[in-house]
C-alpha cells in the first residue's frame, strides 16, 4: 500500500515514533493525517505541521477510541490505515523481581499497550471490511519478539500485542484487511531519554524518522513484520531455533547490566 491519497490515524501522534509516521505520511502526500495522543497540545503541534487534525484520545478508555474513528471519517471518509501506536513502559518494581510491579501498573501498562488494540480493530474493521480494504499497523517491539531485559510487564503486554496483531492477520486477511506489527529495538525517543546505555541500546539506537522509513517500506510490502533493526531476525530465528540457548545468552547479556 502507498499512503499517497490515503486517510490515516496515527495513535501516540505528538511525539516519537507516532510524530515521525504522521510528517512522514504528510510528506509522502496523505490525503489526511488524524494525530491523536493523550497529550493534546503535542498532537495540535504535529497536525499544525502536517495539515491534520488533532484528537485528545486516552488509547485505553474505548469511548475515546470509538469518538476518534467516528469524527475522522465523518471530516475525512474512510480510514485506509489506522496505525495504533502509541504506549507506554514501565519498570519491574523495586529488587527487580520479573513480578514485582504493582497490580495498578501491570493493568495500566495492559490497558494502553493491548487493549487499545482491541478497542482500534473493534471500532474500525467493520467498515473497512465492508469495503473489502483496509490496514491496520500495531506497533508492538523487539521485546515482543524476544524480550525486554527489566520489565517484565512491557514484554509481556508487546508479547500479546503481536499475538492480536497475528489473530487479525489469520482472521481478516481473506476480507481485505492487511495487517503489520512494527517492532524496533531501541529508538531515540522521550520513551528511551537517559537510556542510552541500556539493554534496548545494544545495537544501538535509530532515530523516529528511520522507523517511519521502515513503515513506509514496510506498508508498501504489504509486510506483516516491520524490523528497522535487521537484526532481530537473527535473534528470533536463535530464539526458536534453540530456546535454551537462547535464554541462557539473554541471562548472560542481563549480567551485564546489574
Ligand atoms: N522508543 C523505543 O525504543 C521503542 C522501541 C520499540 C517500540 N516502541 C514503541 O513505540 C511506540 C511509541 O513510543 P515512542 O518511543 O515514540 O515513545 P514516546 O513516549 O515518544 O511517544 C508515545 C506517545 O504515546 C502517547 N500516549 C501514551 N499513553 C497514551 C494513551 N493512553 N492514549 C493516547 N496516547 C498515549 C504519549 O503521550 C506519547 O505522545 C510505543 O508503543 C512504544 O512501546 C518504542
Amino acid at each position: 500500500m502507498r499512503v499517497e491519497g490515503k486517510v490515516i490515524v496515527v495513535t501516540g501522534g505528538a511525539s516519537g515514533i507516532g510524530r515521525a509516521m504522521c510528517l512522514r505520511f504528510h510528506e509522502e502526500g496523505a490525503r489526511a493525517v488524524a494525530v491523536a495522543d493523550i497529550d493534546e497540545r503535542g498532537a495540535r503541534e504535529v497536525a499544525e505541521a502536517t495539515q491534520g487534525l488533532a484528537f485528545r484520545c486516552d488509547v485505553s478508555v474505548e469511548s475515546d477510541v470509538v469518538a476518534l474513528v467516528q469524527k475522522t471519517e465523518r471530516r475525512f471518509g474512510s480510514i485506509d490505515l489506522f496505525c495504533s501506536n502509541a504506549g507506554i513502559a514501565v519498570a519491574d518494581g523495586p529488587g527487580g523481581m520479573a513480578a514485582s510491579a504493582p497490580n495498578e501498573a501491570w493493568q495500566r501498562i495492559w490497558e494502553v499497550n493491548v487493549m487499545a488494540h482491541v478497542y482500534a480493530a473493534r471500532a474500525v474493521l467493520p467498515g473497512m471490511i465492508e469495503r473489502g480494504w483496509g490496514y491496520l499497523l500495531i506497533t508492538s517491539s523487539a521485546a515482543g519478539l524476544l524480550s525486554q531485559i527489566g520489565s517484565a510487564p512491557y514484554s509481556t503486554t508487546k508479547h500479546a500485542a503481536i499475538g492480536f496483531a497475528e489473530s487479525l492477520a489469520i482472521t481478516h486477511g481473506d476480507q481485505g484487511i492487511c495487517v503489520s506489527v512494527l517492532c524496533p529495538q531501541g529508538v531515540a525517543t522521550a520513551m528511551t531519554a537517559g537510556k542510552e546505555h541500556s539493554p534496548q541500546a545494544g545495537d544501538g539506537m535509530l532515530q523516529p524518522s528511520d522507523v517511519a522509513e521502515s513503515v513506509i517500506q514496510g506498508l508498501e510490502e504489504e509486510r506483516f513484520l516491520i524490523l528497522p533493526h535487521p537484526q532481530v531476525l537473527t535473534y528470533m530465528q536463535r530464539k526458536t531455533s534453540d530456546y535454551d540457548r537462547w535464554l541462557k545468552g539473554m541471562r548472560r547479556f542481563r549480567r551485564q547490566f546489574i
